[in-house]
């Protein structure tokens, strides 16, 4: 089945609990999006409260934003009022939490950031009908490179990053994407097109050697010898679905019928690589807590274990600063205490009832640093604290050099 331009543009992005924001605003938003001729027919408002309100692109296609209510909450907290702000979101997807912040708040101004060009024209289009008095710039590049735009805007730090990880349903249900081992079709997983490097080389010219790396460090998969060895064996391999049946027959019997299904952690481990996730994470990090403003915040939502330890590790090492006290003690050195966690340190899990209404946000993770003010200081401070970050913590530690040598490079 192929997903059509218009069959895209119906995941609204104005889904979002009623708990956090007012109904009546909320029907507002919902009617001013019903205007569109797209829109006429999809629109669900339900005055019930114990149910969340939801646009429906078709019986079964719904794009919730995750954890919106609570990033709402967040971003009204700490950045209303009337001086102006700047949001860099990083994943802008459909622009569903972008669409919320910026209705919400008058006083911000967006920069969304997107490595999908179809994810940027969708976003153009949903944010387009809140009329929001093109509050926003929107640009096709990935997160880390993010104050690159800053210069057009005269900006020159920011006041809340947004990083909602992974992909959106509408590309993981792209038949020609091949993402999802639950459709046939051929390797690809580039979430930027016109990148070289695409899952078909990984697959079919990478050394088993680099493979099976590959699925340990970015899958934790247990069988990466195994795996690595039979994809080498079977090659050429074009498929996903070829490459579902070589897994399956892999991998010991007795695991493939317990735990998940067993193409889950190859196929994640490929796509973190193709795309440079964990670089990309951690590049776009550290970068957004050198320039972030005093008081501002990043959000990053994480939806598997290697990129959520990506986001503790950089943040527990920002909160620690310069301050060289043991773990086990009290800090008694008087380093400055630059970052702070304005919600409990281990984040926040989407709740029951959000889990009810969207299954596919159980793996969600949210966590927040915030930057405090120590005037003057808080540039040389922040530049010190992030220096220490990358001597401690160096961006090696989350990518593999391999023999296989591939360039990226865009066509
Ligand atoms: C989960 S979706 C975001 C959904 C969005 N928050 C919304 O409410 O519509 C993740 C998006 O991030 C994009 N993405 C992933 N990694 C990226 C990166 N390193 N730089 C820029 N965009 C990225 C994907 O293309 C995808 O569109």
């Amino acid at each position: 089945m192929m997903i059509s331009e218009t069959d895209r543009n119906i995941h609204s992005p104005l889904a979002y609990s009623m708990e956090v924001s007012s109904p009546a605003r909320f029907h507002q938003l919902i009617l001013r999006l019903s205007d569109g001729p797209k829109a006429k027919g999809l629109c669900m408002v339900r005055k019930n409260k114990q149910e969340s309100p939801f646009i429906r692109a078709s019986s079964n296609e719904i794009h919730k934003p995750v954890m919106a209510g609570e990033i709402a909450d967040i971003a009204k907290k700490y950045l209303s009022g009337d001086t102006s702000k700047v949001y860099v979101d990083g994943t802008l997807g459909l622009g569903g939490h972008a669409g919320i912040i910026l209705s919400e708040l008058p006083n911000i101004f967006l920069i969304g950031l997107d490595r999908d060009k179809s994810s940027i024209d969708l976003a153009s289009k949903n944010l387009a009908k809140l009329g929001l008095d093109k509050r926003y710039s929107l640009h096709n590049d990935s997160f880390d490179n993010f104050y690159e735009y800053f210069e057009g805007g005269g900006y020159q730090s920011f006041d809340f990053m947004l990083l909602d990880l992974g992909f959106s349903s509408f590309q993981i249900e792209d038949p020609y994407r091949g993402f999802s081992y639950r459709l046939d079709s051929k390797l690809d997983m580039r979430m930027n097109p016109n990148q070289k490097l695409s899952a078909y080389e990984v697959i079919n010219e990478f050394s088993e050697h680099d493979l099976s790396m590959i699925l340990k460090k970015f899958g934790d998969e247990k069988f990466h010898y195994r795996i690595a060895k039979a994809i080498c064996d079977r090659r050429p391999i074009s498929s996903t679905f070829e490459l579902n049946e070589i897994i399956k027959y892999a991998i010991p019997a007795a695991t493939r019928r317990t735990g998940g299904h067993p193409s889950q952690r190859t196929f994640q481990a490929i796509r973190i690589y193709v795309n440079s996730e964990f670089e990309q994470l951690y590049r776009g990090l550290i970068k957004g807590l050198e320039t972030l403003d005093p008081m501002g915040l990043i959000v990053v939502l994480t939806y598997h274990s290697g990129e959520d330890r990506i986001v503790k590790n950089i943040f527990d090492a920002a909160i620690k600063g310069t301050c060289r006290c043991p773990e086990t003690i009290p800090c008694s050195c008087g380093a400055p205490k630059l970052f702070g966690f304005p919600i409990p340190r281990k984040g926040l899990r989407p709740s029951e009832v959000e889990l009810k209404e969207n299954p596919r946000a159980k793996s969600a993770h949210l966590r927040v640093i915030q930057k405090l003010d120590f005037g003057s200081s808080s540039q040389e401070i922040g530049s010190a604290i992030c220096r220490l970050i990358q001597e401690n913590i160096p961006l090696e530690k989350y990518v593999l050099s391999l023999s296989s040598g591939f360039k990226r490079g865009t066509t």
